[in-house]
């Protein structure tokens, strides 16, 4: 390691959106708020990014890469390459698009609810689209399929319905993520204090004991989430110092405030991974240099 790679910060994980194309519009999604860079049409090409990737890995010691987009199956050639930079991958998924094989990955599906809910939130048939994509799935594929659930306000009372449509499809388990509000936010998906959130997070816990094979959030993790908790986790967010974002912007990465964008109600953060790894430190579980 020369000297300017050993002083550039050290980040364990990074996540990166390859694309800012995507096949959907979610109505709770970050990437599309104004204040972040998801400019569609201009575009990385595709040698440059994977070179960039491999510069930033070297500078900070990225061993876990989250590919992200936008969908990120839509670039293919670049996760192919991608991961072979990287000692552990996740790709996130919204589902419409078969995932390829690929060595040492994981896959996350997001699925936002049974299929009512889902819609209104990912668009009209797009429930449909993912068990489609889930039932095409062989078993002899070697990544780990997952499923990750965004909880709203608009979808909490039906958490236990979507485990039991997603059970016995191929995803073999699935994670809660809590939904991550802009500052001000006035939608219908926001509970709007981290005192209401809590029955959505007690129920979360409830499915977590029932199915624990299933829900693979851990336990501790949710705790932290409750209100008495959450703002001593947020307040010195972990995914800040620990995951580095990378945005496309144009022919750049740029890095926003943190992997939600710019425009975060941090208060009212719910990312699975900031409380996640906030457990992961308190156990003493994870390296951070
Ligand atoms: C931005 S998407 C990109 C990958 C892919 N297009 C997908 O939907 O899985 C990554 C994940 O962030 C979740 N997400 C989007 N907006 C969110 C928000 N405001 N708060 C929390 N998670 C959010 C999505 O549901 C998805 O699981
Ligand atoms: S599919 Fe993913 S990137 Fe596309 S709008 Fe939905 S959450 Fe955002
Ligand atoms: S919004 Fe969440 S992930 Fe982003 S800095 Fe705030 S607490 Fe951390």
């Amino acid at each position: 390691m020369n000297q300017t790679e050993s002083s550039a910060h050290q980040y364990p994980a990074a996540m990166v959106n390859i694309t800012n194309r995507c096949t959907l519009r979610c109505k709770h999604c970050f990437i599309y708020r104004d204040e972040n860079p998801n400019d569609a049409n201009a575009e990385m090409e595709s040698p440059t990014m994977l070179k960039k990737l491999a510069e930033l890995q070297k500078l900070h010691g990225i061993q876990h890469m989250l590919w992200m987009g936008g969908e990120p199956l839509l670039r293919p050639d670049v996760l192919k390459e991608g991961i072979t930079l990287f000692s552990a991958n996740t790709v996130t998924t919204n589902g419409t698009i078969y995932p390829i094989e690929l060595p040492n990955c994981t896959y996350v599906i997001s699925v936002d609810g049974p299929p009512e809910l889902n819609d209104a939130i990912r668009g009209n048939g797009t429930f449909k689209k993912v068990m489609n994509t889930l039932s095409r799935i062989p078993k002899q594929f070697a990544p780990t399929v997952m499923c990750q659930c965004v909880v709203t306000r608009q979808n909490e009372d039906a958490l236990e319905e979507l485990i039991k449509l997603l059970r016995p499809t191929r995803a073999e388990g699935m994670t809660f993520s809590f939904y991550v509000p802009p500052k001000d936010d006035s939608s219908d998906l926001t509970w709007g204090s981290l005192e209401r959130r809590d029955q959505a997070v007690h129920m979360v816990m409830k499915l977590k004991e029932k199915y624990p094979d299933f829900v693979w959030n851990k336990g501790r993790s949710l705790e932290l989430m409750l209100s008495e908790n959450a703002k001593a986790v947020t307040d010195k967010c972990p995914s800040k110092r620990l995951v580095l974002p990378l945005y496309l912007d144009g022919s750049e990465f740029v890095t926003p405030y943190c992997c939600y964008g710019n425009d975060v109600d941090c208060d009212l953060c719910g990312a699975w991974v900031v409380f996640y790894l906030a457990a992961k430190l308190e156990e003493g579980s994870l390296r951070t240099n």
